[in-house]
C-alpha cells in the first residue's frame, strides 16, 4: 500500500537532515516495495519572515490525512521569541492532540557510551514525556510587562485525563514490547497540587498491572540516577518538560543530540515524527549535522505506520555505518551530513 507523509524541514539543521531523510525513505521505497508519496511543507521561519504566517488555517486538517507528519526542528536567531515553533511545532503536538512524545534512549554503538563501566547495552529504555498540558499549555501572562514591578506567570496544567492518558500508554507500551518496569517521575514533594495527581493515578494504574514492576523517582534524583546506574531503567513516564530536559540527557547516553530520534503519537490518529535536536543555527548549510537522529526518525515513522521490515533495516544500517565509523564528526566519524546518509543508503539498498 501507498505511504502519503508530509514533510516539514523547518530551520536551520532541521531542513540539511530531513532532506537526509528523505533520501533514505526513497531508498526503503525502492529496497521493501512499498509506495511513497513526500508532500513538503515551507513552514518555517523564513516563510513567518516574509509573508507574517505561521501555520496556515487548515494545515492540520491537511495534514490529518496523511499516513504521518516528519519534522526536522525549528528555531531562527531572528524569531526570538520562537513565536513560529510554537504555533508550528507545540500547535501540531497540542491541537491535534498528539499526547505521547515517545522518545527511545537506546546507545547503539560502544563507542558511542559515554559512561565508564558500562555498556552500549545498558542503556536502552525509552520515555514517554506527556505532550499536550503540563507548563507548555500556555496558560498564564506577563503582568506590568517592562516595568520594575512585572510578572510573569505560567502555570503548570496536570488534568486527570492527560496523566492517566500518558501513564496508560506507559505500561500498555511495557506489555506490547515485552519490558518489565515502568518509572514515574515528578516532582511531587515540591509542586504538591500539580503533581499530587501524578502520585495518585500512577498508583492506580500501575495496580492494573501487577506482572510489571513499577516505581517512582522524583526528577532531580532520576537525572542521577540515569547517569549512576540507566540499566536500572526500562520506560520513564513523567511530564512535559522534565520530558524535554531528560530526553537531552537521554541523547548524550545514545552519542548525542544527533543520535535521538522521537515520535508525537495519539493511537489511531496521524502522528508527528521528529529528531529530539533543535535547529542548531550555526551548524545549518555546512552539510556536518548528524543526519541519524532523522534517520532513525524516519525508521520509527516507517514502523509506525506498518513497514516494520524496512524499519528495522534502516536501523540496522545506521549502526552498521557506525561500526564501519561512516558517520559524522560528532560520533567520532570524518564524513559529511550528507556523505553519512548516502552510506546508510547503500546499506540500506545492500540488504534488501
Ligand atoms: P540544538 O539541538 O539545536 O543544538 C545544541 C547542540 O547540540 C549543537 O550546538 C550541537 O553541538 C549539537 N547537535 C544538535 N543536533 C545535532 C546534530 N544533528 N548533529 C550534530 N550535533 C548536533 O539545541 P539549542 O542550541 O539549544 O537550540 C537551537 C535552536 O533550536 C533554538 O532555537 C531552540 O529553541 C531550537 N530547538 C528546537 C527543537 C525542535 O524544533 N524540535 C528542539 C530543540 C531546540
Ligand atoms: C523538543 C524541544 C521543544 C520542546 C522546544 C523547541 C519548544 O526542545 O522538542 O525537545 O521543549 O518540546
Ligand atoms: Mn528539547
Amino acid at each position: 500500500m501507498d505511504r502519503r507523509y508530509a514533510m516539514v524541514p523547518g530551520d536551520g539543521i532541521g531542513i540539511d537532515v530531513t532532506k537526509e531523510a528523505v533520501k533514505v525513505l526513497e531508498a526503503a521505497s525502492c529496497a521493501f516495495g512499498f509506495g511513497l508519496t513526500l508532500e513538503h511543507f515551507d513552514y518555517g521561519a523564513e516563510r513567518y519572515l516574509e509573508t507574517g504566517e505561521t501555520l496556515p488555517d487548515g494545515a492540520l486538517a491537511v495534514w490529518s490525512g496523511f499516513d504521518a507528519i516528519f519534522m526536522g526542528a525549528f528555531g531562527d536567531p531572528r524569531v526570538p521569541d520562537m513565536k513560529h515553533a510554537a504555533d508550528i511545532l507545540l500547535g501540531t503536538r497540542f491541537k491535534m492532540d498528539l499526547y505521547a512524545n515517545v522518545r527511545p534512549v537506546r546507545c547503539l554503538n560502544e563507542r558511542l557510551c559515554p559512561l565508564r563501566n558500562y555498556a552500549a547495552s545498558d542503556i536502552d529504555f525509552v520515555v514517554f514525556r506527556e505532550n499536550t498540558e503540563g507548563a507548555y499549555a500556555g496558560m498564564g501572562g506577563i503582568f506590568k510587562k517592562g516595568t520594575p514591578d512585572e510578572i510573569g506567570i505560567q502555570e503548570d496544567v496536570n488534568t486527570r485525563k492527560g496523566v492517566e492518558r500518558i501513564i496508560r500508554a506507559a505500561f500498555a507500551f511495557a506489555v506490547a514490547s515485552g519490558r518489565n518496569k515502568v518509572t514515574m517521575s515528578d516532582k511531587s514533594n515540591a509542586l504538591r497540587h500539580a503533581h499530587d495527581i501524578w502520585q495518585r493515578v500512577f498508583a492506580e494504574v500501575a495496580a492494573e498491572y501487577p506482572a510489571i514492576q513499577s516505581n517512582h523517582l522524583y526528577v532531580d534524583a532520576l537525572t542521577m540516577q540515569l547517569i549512576k546506574d540507566p540499566r536500572q531503567f526500562e520506560v520513564i513516564v513523567t511530564c512535559n518538560m522534565f520530558g524535554d530536559i531528560v530526553t537531552d540527557l537521554g541523547a548524550a547516553l545514545q552519542g548525542g543530540l544527533g543520535m535521538a530520534a522521537s515520535g508525537n503519537l495519539h493511537p489511531g490518529k496521524t502522528s508527528m515524527f521528529e529528531p529530539v535536536h533543535g535547529s542548531a543555527p550555526k551548524y545549518a548549510g555546512t552539510d556536518t549535522a548528524n543526519p541519524f537522529g532523522a534517520i532513525l526518525t524516519a525508521g520509527m515513522m516507517l514502523e509506525h505506520t506498518g513497514l516494520e521490515e524496512a524499519a528495522r533495516a534502516i536501523e540496522a544500517a545506521v549502526v552498521a555505518c557506525l561500526e564501519a565509523r561512516e558517520c559524522t564528526a560528532d560520533v567520532s566519524g570524518s564524513l559529511g551530513t550528507r556523505a553519512a546518509t548516502d552510506a546508510v543508503v547503500r546499506r540500506l539498498l545492500k540488504a534488501a
